[in-house]
């Protein structure tokens, strides 16, 4: 199965060379793409830090009985403080890095994999080569030397694999971590630290009467990697145990990175506590946000602030994903089984929880939210040369393929309007137009083409899905969000959980959405990804190169 994909993806490539020749819009760029992976260490750098990180088959107790198979980043740390790794305990995922702005890291990532794979740095700045292209692979023995500066103010970034068309299964297996930068400007304002700055991953699984994993099983096929893989439970950091236990009368500083496939979630406490949300992916916010819930998309981070000094021994406190309208978008019907999609998993837009705060101790702190955090300067739209003509990017079904303007996965092209100058500020405007007919009418008018097994048929028709939209290399500020098109009644059930300040890597783009956003073009030229962060979406080839020149 795996080969036939391979071999598929080998022939498109070959395909796309003829028509870049002959195409006088598609630009090839080559550049970068074809620089020589590193796979030895420079001696000229000197680093900071230095780990081993080592990707290969894993086997943990995650259920009581016997163990389950998984594919875990191994680390090791060869120089640097003992606070650089931060090994989660029984837990399939890799360690929580942590690092200063402006340290020099040396990762020797080994892959001991049966497969490809490179590891991606989500949402650092870092040179081409550095950045996890999925033309760096390398295979099963190879070691591939990163080395850099790390130049990202603080914030909570992760790793993951970013082979093309493996990514999925490979994070899927257990293959991801945390990343979290600190800096000068963040350590002036008293947050959280040591254990009261706590990582949770979330991630949704599905395991097998055995206690394996099941991926895009119970007739997912086709049609589950259309929608995107959607588990049976949700799991916290790695580990079969969702309780956090905290202090009674400290703060804490909770980093919630949404680490699954395909599954986003809405946010929100229990008992009606507004979230108090500081963070989110490349920055604190100006000031901590208030707010009855939040949406975090697919590699998205959010940092809530936790205070529970009114909160007594004994007290519980439970993370949720509270309901909200997802029709047509891999909710409702399609997990129905009707769409071939596995029925016991958990239905997207339903309320389930994904956490729950277990306050079993006394303790002190003397940590205290600031009425300021960052203060930061968001760049202003007259600072992008292109601010009466945005770069258009539209997201959308075509031929029963997930495409940008049209276009699928390509390893070494960048389109005219995929090639930017470097040292330029440039606003893009990043539209998710579905997949063609939309509204209720054709979706029941169509209902019996939607049972059938058949793969093709008017199915791509129908598709709405939303599409988490990741750009490497940069962070970008929102300036605008267009909802006018959106379905009312889905816009509603989601609106107030947004955030447009801070510094962001990845924006949930959802049906009929349009969103501007503005970033800056620095340092490091080459070819650099863009893609839908839905895993399942990426794999399928909804995934582009940006160029910069
Ligand atoms: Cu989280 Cu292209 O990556
Ligand atoms: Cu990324
Ligand atoms: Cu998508």
């Amino acid at each position: 199965m795996e080969k036939i994909e391979r071999r598929k993806f080998i022939k498109l490539g070959g395909a796309a060379t003829v028509l870049t020749l002959s195409w006088p819009l598609l630009s090839s760029c080559t550049e970068g793409a074809t620089d020589k992976k590193p796979l030895k260490a420079n001696p000229g750098f000197n680093p900071d830090i230095e780990i081993e990180l080592t990707a290969k088959e894993n086997r943990l107790p995650f259920f009581p009985n016997g163990d389950t198979g998984f594919w875990s980043f191994e680390s090791k740390l060869i120089k640097g403080e003992t606070s650089v790794l931060q090994k989660i305990e029984n837990s399939y995922l890799g360690p929580v890095i942590r690092a200063r702005k402006g340290q020099k890291i040396r990762i020797h990532f080994k892959n001991e994999l049966p497969e490809e794979s490179i590891v991606h740095w989500h949402g650092m700045h870092v040179p081409r080569v550095y950045d996890g292209h999925p033309t760096d692979v390398i295979t099963n023995g190879q070691t591939y030397v990163y080395e850099f500066e790390i130049m990202n103010r603080a914030g909570t970034y992760w790793f993951h694999p970013h082979p093309h068309g493996r990514t999925g299964p490979q994070v899927y297996n257990g293959l991801a971590g945390m990343f979290i930068v600190t800096d000068e400007e963040e350590e002036k304002l008293n947050l959280p630290t040591g254990e009261f700055d706590v990582p949770v991953v979330i991630q949704d699984r599905t395991f097998d009467a055995d206690g394996q994993l099941v991926y895009l099983d119970g007739g997912g096929g086709m049609q589950g990697k259309m929608r995107g893989f959607l588990g049976e439970q949700i799991v916290i950091n790695g580990k079969n145990d969702s309780a956090l236990s905290l202090k009674s009368g400290c703060r804490y500083r909770l980093r919630l990175l949404n680490g699954s496939n395909s599954r986003f979630y809405k946010l929100g406490w229990e008992d009606g506590t507004p979230l108090t949300v500081i963070g989110i992916d490349g920055s604190l916010l100006d000031k901590p946000k208030t707010m009855p819930y939040a949406m975090l998309a697919v590699a998205k981070r959010l940092d809530l602030w936790v205070d529970l000094t009114d909160r007594p021994v004994g007290t519980e406190m439970k993370l949720k994903s509270l309901p909200f309208s997802a029709a047509m978008m891999g909710g409702g019907m399609m997990d129905g089984g009707m769409m071939g999609g596995n029925e016991k998993a958990l239905p997207l837009g339903g309320a389930y929880a994904l956490f729950s705060i277990k306050v079993d101790q006394e303790g002190t702190d003397d940590f205290a939210l600031p009425a300021q955090l960052a203060p930061f300067n968001m760049l202003a739209a007259s600072s992008a040369i292109n601010e009466q003509n945005p770069r258009n990017f539209k997201f959308f079904m075509e031929r029963m393929k997930w495409t940008i303007n049209g276009n699928t996965w390509e390893p070494r092209e960048a389109t005219d309007r995929e090639t930017v100058k470097l040292d330029t500020t440039e606003i893009w405007e990043l539209v998710n137009s579905g997949g063609g007919m939309m509204g209720g009418g054709g979706m029941m008018g169509n209902g019996g083409m939607m049972g059938g097994k058949d793969e093709g048929g008017g199915m791509g028709n129908m598709m709405q899905m939303p599409h988490p939209i990741h750009i490497h290399q940069v962070q970008f500020n929102i300036l605008e969000r267009d909802t006018s098109a959106m379905d009312a009644t889905v816009w509603n059930s989601i609106k107030e959980g947004f955030i447009d300040g801070g510094w962001q890597d990845t924006v949930l783009g959802m049906p009929g959405m349009k969103i501007k956003i503005i970033m800056r073009f620095e340092d490091f030229k080459g070819l650099f990804v863009y893609h839908c962060h839905n895993l399942e979406h990426e794999d399928m080839g909804m995934m582009r190169n940006y160029s910069i020149t």
